[in-house]
């Protein structure tokens, strides 16, 4: 519901699709491309002294995160308060150097961020609690969108040890078992399950994680679950990135279902896949009713 003469909502392009039931009145803003490519940013409201809320998925992450940034200072120059919710939080799994001589493109990110003194920042789902060592924000981690699925497995799974925390939550939330993989990556984006630990021979399981990108993750530690005896494997993950073939691989793949949130704009379709829409709760949270 809009209140008159209230917060005003600015939402770069990719996040559009969720402005519609945030229930802020739209700013009037102009984000177009100059034909060299070039972001061009105008933001027509008097914002002076005004509270305003800016929701930007950086979900591809070029052009998406320079719009959340001239957004940010065309906002914040005009004297507005901002509040910032970020659906989706690119570069967060560059959160530390591994090899000599990387860049800390997280930290980047955050300092970026940093700049313009905002008001408060919400995460959704955010890739790794290290981010918290460049940038304090509100992590907003929306798998209970996911309950009917979770509800009808017997067995909560972790495709790998980073996903092994949310796992745990979510089987004690839901009263079911545990189990988890361990993975290693050869190469970049190549996935090996290491082993499965947890019982799962003729269970229901559900592949709870934070994101999905090439997807290579979730169908290995599929492959390795059904080949131990699972009677099914479903998937749930906030961020559907779905990078490259993803999506045609995790068709062919031996996985009954995926379900992700639309925190990333549902780019395909597909019979597997399956969105939440998350725009209530981001609507509890610039309401001040759902801080979670
Ligand atoms: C890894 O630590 C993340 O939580 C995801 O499991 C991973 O990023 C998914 O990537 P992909 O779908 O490319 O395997």
């Amino acid at each position: 519901m809009e209140r008159p003469g209230g917060e005003l909502l600015f939402c770069t392009s990719s996040a559009k699709h969720l402005a519609r039931r945030i229930g802020l009145k739209a700013g009037r803003l102009v984000l177009r491309r100059f034909s060299d490519g070039e972001v061009y940013c105008r933001v027509e409201e008097d914002v002076r002294g005004r509270s305003v809320w800016v929701v930007a998925s950086t979900q591809p992450p070029g052009d998406n995160v320079l719009e959340l940034a001239f957004l940010l200072d065309s906002l914040t120059r005009g004297g507005a308060e901002v509040n910032l919710l970020i659906t989706y939080f690119a570069y967060a799994r560059q959160d530390r150097v591994v090899k000599e001589g990387e860049a800390l493109s997280s930290k980047v990110i955050c300092d970026m961020l940093k700049r313009f003194q905002l008001n408060q920042i919400f995460v959704v789902h955010i890739h790794s609690s290290r981010i918290r060592k460049f940038l304090s924000y509100r992590d907003i981690v929306p798998t209970d969108l996911f309950s009917p699925v979770i509800r009808r497995a017997d067995i909560v799974a972790a495709p790998d040890k980073g996903a092994l925390g949310l796992a745990t939550g979510v089987s004690e939330r839901y009263g079911k078992a545990l189990a988890y993989m361990e993975k290693s990556r050869p190469g970049a984006e190549e996935v090996e399950m290491v082993r499965l630990v947890g019982e799962v021979e003729g269970r229901r399981v559900v592949v709870v994680d934070d994101m999905i990108s090439t997807g290579g993750t979730v169908i290995k530690a599929s492959e390795l679950l059904m080949d131990s005896g699972a009677k099914e494997v479903s998937v749930v993950a906030t961020h559907g990135v779905f990078s490259g073939n993803a999506v045609e691989d995790l068709e062919r793949s031996r996985i009954k279902a995926v379900y992700v949130t639309n925190s990333i704009r549902p780019h395909r379709e597909s019979k597997l896949l399956k969105t939440v829409d998350l725009s209530k709760l981001l609507a509890r949270v610039v309401s001040g009713e759902s801080r979670a």
